[in-house]
């Protein structure tokens, strides 16, 4: 089959590789007919992700055809369409049985923090991923969920990782009717975190980022204000001016370890690697929020160390809350609301392009080019 390839930083190509096989009696295959790429498979991509082997295929938000299934998959069979949760999860864990899907115990025997994601280097499992024509899916039972006749193979294809990341960074935010939510970054989790925001009851909600064209997209897409940060001194105090000096109730961050805007943040975070990532949005959320706020997080930093100021978050009696989403948990909801034509999340998707051309995908999107906000690869033969 054809598959993204890694081949080092910044160096993805798309070649041929053995196709996947039934390996356990759980498993299924899955001819892909969709594949996104998420601002996640940028820090692989950029090389910043430990343990990111040469020959790895990325890819954790893809949808398709069930073309075989293991001798004991029930709840699937061959013909079927499927969107697959970005986890790979067992069900039955301690962690799964309270629905912390993302920290299931029992699919990456390499790490106790995070559990299994597809395609997301040997730091979550090894699994590869779904940029490619085929994919094996453990825990075919428990994790892929059919998809509804009336909903758009795009719009499912978002609810694998990107929907429900934005939505769940709203819901650990812990809004309260009218509170004043800040977004930071302005990528696809930041659009749908503050489309989120509004459903969960936000009474106003400000996105920062320092892209024009995507700040323009959120104005549009979830109604809210938006903050440039290159026009800005001072962020703490530009959202104290904006809520009257008290500081924002949630403050959301959805950009994570490739944060631009401190030049030392960059320096030992990005190229130094003196901490696991820039912690610019971190200081930025603490100390934007107001005293007795709630800060999520759900921008992905690298499993080490960050220096963020604890002594803010202690002093202003803050919540911090943040994982990787658990998809899963998210999905008859946030079915409901794309069905009720409250969302149409497809919107987000600006490219549309063969698997083959997975590297041209990869540099547009990460080098922000053509207004470039969620790219999706078609593989061969599936333009359906
Ligand atoms: N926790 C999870 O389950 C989960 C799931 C998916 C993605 N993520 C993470 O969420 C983050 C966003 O993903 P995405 O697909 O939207 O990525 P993306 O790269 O498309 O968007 C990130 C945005 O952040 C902006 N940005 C950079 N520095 C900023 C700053 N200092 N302040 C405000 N905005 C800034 C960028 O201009 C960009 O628009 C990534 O870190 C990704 O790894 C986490
Ligand atoms: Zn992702
Ligand atoms: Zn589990």
């Amino acid at each position: 089959m054809l598959a993204l390839n890694y081949r080092g930083p910044y160096r993805v190509r798309v070649s041929q590789k053995p196709d996947p096989m039934i390996e356990h009696p759980n498993d299924a295959i899955i001819q892909v007919l969709r594949a996104c790429i998420c601002g996640s498979d940028l820090h692989l991509y950029h090389g910043l992700v430990p343990d990111t082997r040469v020959g790895h295929t990325f890819g954790h938000e893809f949808v398709g055809t069930v073309v075989e299934t293991g001798s004991s998959v029930q709840n699937l069979k061959v013909g079927d369409r499927v969107l697959v949760p970005f986890n790979i999860f067992c069900g039955t864990c301690y962690w799964c049985q309270r629905e912390l899907y993302s920290n299931c115990h029992n699919t990456n025997p390499q790490a106790t923090a995070v559990g299994g994601i597809y395609g997301y280097s040997h730091t979550t499992g090894g699994y590869d991923g779904g940029q490619a024509q085929f994919v094996r899916v453990p825990f075919a039972d428990i994790g892929p969920t059919k998809i509804p006749d009336e909903l758009l193979l795009e719009d499912a294809v978002l609810l694998t990782d990107a929907y429900p990341t934005g939505y769940q960074a709203a819901e650990m935010g812990d809004i309260k009717e009218g509170d004043t939510v800040v977004v930071f970054g302005a990528g696809p989790v930041g659009i749908f975190a503050a489309k989120s925001a509004w459903l969960l009851g936000a009474g106003r909600v400000i996105v920062v980022d320092h892209l024009d064209y995507r700040l323009e997209f959120v104005r549009k897409f979830a109604q809210c204000e938006t903050v440039d940060f290159k026009s800005v001194d001072d962020m703490a105090i530009h959202i104290k001016k904006m809520t009257e000096w008290r500081g924002a109730d949630v403050c959301i961050d959805c950009v994570g370890a490739e944060a631009e805007g401190s030049k030392l943040q960059r320096l030992t975070g990005v190229k130094l690697k003196l901490q696991a990532g820039a912690a610019t949005v971190l200081h930025w959320a603490i100390n934007s929020v107001r005293k007795g706020g709630n800060v999520s997080i759900v921008g992905v930093y690298g499993p080490t160390l960050n220096a963020v100021p604890m002594g803010n978050a202690l002093n202003k009696g803050l919540t911090l809350r943040m994982n990787q989403a658990s998809v899963k948990r998210h999905l008859p909801r946030l079915i409901e609301h794309i069905t009720a034509g409250r969302i149409e999340p497809h919107k987000v998707i600006t490219h549309r392009m063969p698997l083959e051309e997975a590297a041209d995908a990869y540099h547009l999107f990460s080098s922000k080019l053509d207004n470039c906000i969620k790219p999706v690869l078609i593989p061969p033969g599936v333009n359906v």
